[in-house]
């Protein structure tokens, strides 16, 4: 008995201790989310991607014009988070490298996934989240439109171009690896089809990759007006504005994906 009472109190105390150690993560929770946007902004794994053999951290700080002393802090987290890694340049020298992970935010990769994150990570999609304590005691209806005037995220991208740019490219991220895997994965979906409508189809994207891999298909990429209107020409492709709402446009299929 008096053996399991004190098993009892050094799981308690283990426990007592690593919560106190697991706490940390939480006081510093949004680290990660802004040391990768900073990697993403100073083009570190375009730097590396371009560079193909490992980079010292003076050379890769000449290429991004700043101090070796601040990148080395930076540099030092991202290889602690795995997001890039060490490998030896000489027998003494180590340098940088690109990782799996590290490949998904280079700027144009075909599976990037940067601009997503400089959305979610920018302060308009940032600060509705302080808003999420008022939304549960049901004291604002919409934690966006709260910060923002009351507008939904929509409106609020129609009235602001660089936010709206924002969206549609992160929406394109997401786009090229759910067309391609559906393309992949079950391409009959797509037989027989004349006319396709992607309705929310934001810049095109994901049309653009269906009408490339099922060339017999017109596709119509249906979205809100101020969306269309700067939405690459793209052959194959007629961009038609309008509220999904009201009507959207007669085709064989519509093509519906929430990113
Ligand atoms: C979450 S995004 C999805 C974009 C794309 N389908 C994807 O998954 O990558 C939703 C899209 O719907 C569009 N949208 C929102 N309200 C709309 C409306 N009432 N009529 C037409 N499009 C709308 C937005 O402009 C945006 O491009």
């Amino acid at each position: 008995m008096a053996a399991e009472i004190s098993k009892e109190k050094i799981d308690s105390k283990q426990e007592e201790e690593a919560a106190a150690e697991e706490i940390w993560k939480y006081v510093f929770g949004f680290t990660p989310m802004a040391v990768i946007k900073c990697a993403i902004e100073l083009g570190i794994p375009d730097i590396l991607q371009k560079h193909e053999n490992p980079m010292t951290l003076a050379e890769l700080a000449s290429e991004i014009g700043c101090s070796s002393s601040s990148l080395h802090r930076i540099m030092r987290f991202l290889i602690q988070y795995k997001i890039f890694q060490e490998k030896p340049i000489s027998e003494t020298t180590l340098g940088y490298a690109q990782t799996p992970l590290s490949r998904l935010l280079t700027r144009d990769g075909k599976n990037s996934m940067a601009d997503f994150v400089l959305l979610e990570s920018s302060p308009v999609m940032l600060a509705p989240w302080h808003k999420l304590s008022a939304r549960v005691l049901s004291k604002e209806d919409s934690p966006f439109g709260a910060v923002h005037g009351g507008d939904d995220v929509w409106k609020f991208a129609a009235a602001n171009p660089g936010h709206s740019k924002l969206i549609d490219d992160a929406m394109a991220c997401d786009a090229r690896v759910a067309v391609r895997a559906v393309i992949e994965g079950c391409p009959e979906v797509f037989e027989g089809l004349k006319t396709v409508v992607d309705v929310g189809g934001g810049d095109g994207t994901a049309l653009r990759l269906i009408v490339e891999g099922c060339p017999w298909i017109k596709g119509i990429n249906f979205d809100l007006p101020h969306v269309v209107s700067v939405a690459p020409v793209c052959k194959g492709v007629e961009h038609v504005g309008g509220n999904m709402f009201d009507r959207i446009p007669k085709a064989d299929a519509a093509y519906l994906m929430v990113g």
